[in-house]
């Protein structure tokens, strides 16, 4: 009789705690949904076990391959980054990652020569001697190719070094705009006028700015000095001596990171997300297509605790539903830029460039004026590290080339490819940054792009994204937009 009441009672604990499991949607383990396995929904992953340990259940949905951006490309055997390409050596994230992963690093991706190609000539070319390279820099654009190098690094890697800071320490913020601010208001700042006009302001020549800044911008982003100073300027970080991309192709990073972390690959496409529990916490519920299904009757769905969208929610990038929300999750407003990556193999036309020789060829050229078709011709590298026995060269542009264009610079290929890539936003001059958080416990990585898009802001991202989801699941809002002071270090501020 007493052991029946002991089981009894021990029945209404168990089933009680299931039913409140059931009714909070919170089991033991927090569900979390990641829409997206590129560098931020895989790096998200692995800073999401990192502060859950085994305390957590990861699904990431995919409906292409792992990697998103960073895809490899495969031309007579040999592999190229197709997408994402150079990282910077102050990116500490990326950096951590080929560590952690027992990844190697090639520190000279894309040796030699750089050139500027103005349409009809190269009106500037690097040497390899590097005392002849300063001696034309300073003739071509005074102190400014110094001067550079120290803008870029008092303000905005010294100021970078700090964010690592905070973040290790934990610290949260819930919008793109209160992240930058930490790292320093100036940064805000940068991203409400062009890059034209910042460095302008900064003290840099009209002639630097046209030529220097409008190529790394068009090489970098497509586009123009008019996009927003913050974008112009992290990207000009790439003056710096160092850069370096994995050896084997980037995507082994996300790749590997998915493996680190223990999530689980859903393979399909994710057509919406609800909100099936108001209740705190709330519920949300995926829906998606398993695999390459188009048929809607394949439809399936599950429920999570956290949803991280680790994609482009911006305009008529994502086809993905909100449904069943009080309040409306918006799209970021901005487009984004079509960059096409056509990769020819064979020997370019010298007397386009108005060389005599494939010898006196730089590199990499980047373009300044709009009317060229191509924004850079770039030789490469396989990832390997290997030498290919054919030269390969990418033209990136902003439309589909024609034939006869590619054939200008190329005359005869033995093998071609073409990547159109939905690259990165279209910048404008002055950026209304949006937020991380687009409901209680779901969170869009992505937002940070149209302050900068990269490989490692996509990581600062989602660890960021990463600590907001643990603080509020664990209660800790204490943590979430504090207000830190400028000193060293990030020390709370007496509010
Ligand atoms: C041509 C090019 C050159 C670049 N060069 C550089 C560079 O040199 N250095 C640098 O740092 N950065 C560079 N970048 C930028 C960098 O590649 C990106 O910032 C970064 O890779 C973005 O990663 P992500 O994970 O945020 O997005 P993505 O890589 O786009 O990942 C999103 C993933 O979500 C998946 N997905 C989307 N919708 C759904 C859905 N509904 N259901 C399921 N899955 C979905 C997609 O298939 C994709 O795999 C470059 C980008 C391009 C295109
Ligand atoms: C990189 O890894 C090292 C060693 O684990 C760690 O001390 C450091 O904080 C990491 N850096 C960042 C930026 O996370
Ligand atoms: C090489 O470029 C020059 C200059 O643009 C052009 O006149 C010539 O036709 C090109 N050569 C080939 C083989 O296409
Ligand atoms: C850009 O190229 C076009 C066509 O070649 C030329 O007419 C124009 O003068 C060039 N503009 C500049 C600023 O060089």
């Amino acid at each position: 009789m007493r052991t029946l009441t002991v089981f009894a009672q021990l029945c209404i604990i168990l089933c009680l705690s299931i039913s409140t499991s059931h009714v909070n949607g919170s089991d033991e383990k927090p569900r979390v949904g990641i829409v997206g396995a590129g560098i931020s929904g895989a790096s998200a992953a692995y800073f999401l076990r990192e502060l859950f340990g085994d305390d957590v259940e990861i699904d990431i949905f995919e409906k292409q391959h792992v990697g998103g951006r960073l895809a490899p490309i495969t031309i007579s055997g040999h592999n190229y980054n197709a997408g994402g390409t150079i990282i910077h050596p102050a990116n500490l994230y990326m950096i951590n990652f080929t560590d952690i992963l027992g990844l190697t690093r090639d520190t000279n991706p894309e040796p030699g020569r750089l050139g500027i190609f103005d349409g009809e000539e190269i009106v500037f070319s690097t040497s390899d001697y590097s005392a002849l390279t300063i001696a034309k820099l300073m003739w071509r654009y005074g102190m400014d190719a110094y001067n550079i190098k120290t803008w870029v690094q008092e303000k905005i890697l010294k100021p970078l070094t700090r964010l690592y800071e905070f973040q290790k320490e934990g610290h949260a913020f819930s919008t793109v705009e209160d992240l930058l601010n930490a790292i320093d208001p100036s940064f805000v700042e940068f991203s409400k006028k062009s890059v034209k006009d910042l460095f302008k302001g900064e003290g840099f020549s009209d002639r630097f700015i046209d030529e220097f800044v409008t190529g790394a911008m068009r090489i970098n982003y497509g586009q123009t000095s008019s996009i927003h100073g913050l974008v112009g300027a992290v990207s000009m970080a790439g003056v710096e001596p160092g850069l370096w991309n994995v050896v084997g192709g980037n995507h082994q990073v996300p790749q590997g990171l998915v493996k680190k972390s223990g999530a689980k690959i859903v393979r399909g496409k994710v057509t919406a997300v609800s909100l099936t529990s108001e209740g705190s916490p709330p519920v949300y519920q995926i829906d998606y297509l398993p695999g390459r299904s188009t048929n809607e009757d394949d439809m399936n769905s599950k429920e999570y605790d956290i949803v991280i969208i680790a994609t482009p929610l911006y305009n008529d990038m994502s086809d993905i539903k909100f449904e069943d929300f009080q309040t409306s999750i918006k799209q970021v407003p901005e487009d984004f830029h079509l960059t096409v990556a056509s990769f020819i193999e064979g020997e370019p036309n010298t007397t386009y460039f108005g060389v005599d020789s494939v010898d006196s060829l730089p590199n990499a050229f980047f373009t300044t004026n709009e009317s060229t078709f191509f924004n850079s011709f770039t030789k490469q590298k396989p990832v390997s590290g290997e030498t290919a026995e054919k030269t390969v060269y990418r033209v990136f542009s902003n439309k589909v080339p024609n034939v006869n264009e590619l054939k200008q610079l190329v005359p005869e290929w033995s093998d071609i490819r073409v990547v159109n890539w939905m690259a990165y936003p279209e910048y404008p001059s002055s950026v209304q940054l949006p937020s991380f958080t687009l409901h209680e416990q779901m969170y869009h990585i992505n937002a940070i792009e149209l302050a900068a898009s990269a490989m490692e802001m996509s990581a600062i991202g989602a660890k960021n994204v990463a600590l907001l989801a643990y603080y509020r699941y664990t209660g800790q809002y204490d943590k979430i937009d504090e207000i830190l002071t400028k000193s060293d270090g990030a020390q709370k501020s007496e509010l």
